[in-house]
Parts: structure tokens; sequence; C-alpha cells
């Protein structure tokens, strides 16, 4: 049997999407107890196995524009890269976290599965603007964000909810806007902005399901959910950097309260970007 660390380390992308889903259903029939987990399962690589060069994002060769064909496949290339991470972090969380509620593993199996399909509509794009999968560097950026969690909120749920969901994927719905913004003003990009277009509508699933469990959690626990988000999001922002206007309705679309939106502003209107880590998308 594979267990995920074994998926995990898969290095061929369309392997990699083939034998997600016999991953994630035996995640689902581990049990409830971490008891029940099989040891080797629990195991997480320090990054998962990659059939691209994993590069430093600041060592990536400069964007090109997207009206032409090279721009429209380091769009896509870069696209893939993030998807194939939210489905990598999705099994991550499934392993690490097989206490929390049946309902939000289920859930969340659903999201890695979305997660495959959009990475193979990259997959199929590239081919598609006559490139491939490895073409291009790669980094791991969302990964390391999660392998780098510090210590204290090392297994904390709610921590992981915030980060991964409505802190990350948000931020991946204000790069969507603004990808779709760019991909309008352009001619020939049908391709191009039909993937990121149902991505991005996708997207808003797996950030209402953040701010839905979010709220459960927050209240299962007794805590604020307000006051939570308040500190919360300072830290993560000051620890992964991400500078992109907020799309403001499309977070609310996601389940964000006018309260968090309010933060997400003036958080980022009050944070020194003086050393800002390069867009994970081209601008
Ligand atoms: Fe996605
Ligand atoms: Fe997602």
């Amino acid at each position: 049997m594979m267990t995920s660390w074994d998926w995990l380390k898969i290095e061929t992308a369309r392997q990699k999407v083939a034998t997600l889903p016999s991953v994630v259903e035996s995640l689902l029939r581990y049990g409830t107890t971490s008891q029940e987990l099989p040891k080797e399962a629990a195991t997480i690589p320090l990054r998962p196995g990659r059939d691209a060069r994993v590069l430093e994002i600041k060592e990536h060769p400069p964007k090109v524009g997207l009206q032409k064909r090279e721009g429209q496949i380091r769009l896509l290339h870069d696209l893939g890269n993030i998807e194939m991470q939210a489905m990598e972090l999705a099994v991550r969380t499934l392993i690490e976290f097989p206490e929390v509620p049946k309902v939000f593993r289920e859930e969340l199996a659903e999201i890695a599965l979305d997660e495959a399909r959009h990475f193979a509509l990259c997959l199929d794009g590239l081919e598609e603007l006559g490139s491939q999968w490895g073409a291009l560097p790669v980094h791991c950026s969302l990964w390391d964000a999660v392998a780098d969690e510090p210590e204290v909120s090392r297994g904390d749920f709610l921590g992981r909810i915030m980060l991964v969901h409505r802190y990350m994927e948000a931020t991946g719905l204000d790069a969507g806007e603004k990808i779709l913004m760019r991909l309008d003003s352009v001619v020939g990009v049908k391709l191009a902005r039909s993937i990121v277009d149902t991505i991005v509508q996708e997207e808003i699933g797996h950030v209402s399901f953040g701010s839905r469990w979010y709220r459960t959690v927050c209240a299962q626990n007794g805590i604020d959910p307000h006051e939570h988000f308040a500190k919360a999001y300072p830290e993560i922002l000051r620890r992964v950097p991400r500078t992109e206007k907020p799309a403001l309705r499309l977070r609310e679309l996601a389940g964000f309260d006018a309260f968090e939106n309010q933060v997400v502003l003036e958080t980022l209107s009050k944070t020194d970007f003086s050393r800002p880590r390069p867009a994970l998308l081209p601008d």
C-alpha cells in the first residue's frame, strides 16, 4: 500500500495527480484517533517530491508580459506550482490532524481533489501552449510557510485553518483578481483566462470552507473570532509577507466579514515591507 509519505515524495506531477484519490481515501479511513494512524503515514518529508527544479522565488527568471506566449506559459506554470502545493498541504493537514471532525476531513479531502484538478488544468494548458511541466523552475514557498510554522503554533488546528485557508488561499483570491484584470486587457489569452477564471471561482469555496470552520472551531473553544483574527493576521503577514491589494468583494463572498476585511486593509497599510518578497505570480 502506498503511504501518504510515499505519495508526498512522488516526483512525477501527473502520477501525483492520478494517485491522489487513493491516498485521500485511505487517509479518511484511518479513523478518528492518532493511535489508529499507521506510523509511516504520520511522517512528513521535509519537502515534497518534484520533477521540476526548485529555486527560491528571487532566483526565478524575470517575468514575461502576458501578451507573449512565454508569459502565458509562465503564468500557468507558476499557477500550477501553487495548485500542486495546495493539494499537498491539504494532504498534510489530513495526516497531521487525524482527530478533528470527520466532516472537516471529508470536506478537506474534496478540496485536495479540487486542487489536483486545478493542477491538471494548468498541466493541460501548458501542453496546449506547446510547453510542459518542468520547463520552468518552481518554488516551495507555500509548503515551507507551513513547514516552518513556529513551534508554539505547531499542532494548532485553528492556526492551520487560519494560515492555509484564511491567509494563503485568500491572498490567492487577491492575486487571481489581479491576474484576471490583466488578462482582460490582453487579446489572444482565452485559454489562460478560462483556466484562471475556473480556479478563482472555485477557490472562493475553499476560502469559505476556511471561514466557516474558523468560526466553528473558535466557538467550540470559547475563542472570540474577531479578537483571534486581529492578533493572528498581522503575525502571519509578517512571517509570510504578501502585498497584493485585497480583493474585498471576493473575500466577502468567501466569508470574510466587514471587521476582518478592515483588519486586512489596516494591517497591510501599517506593515513595513521594506524587504518585500517577490510576488508568487506574474504582476
Ligand atoms: Fe486551487
Ligand atoms: Fe484552494
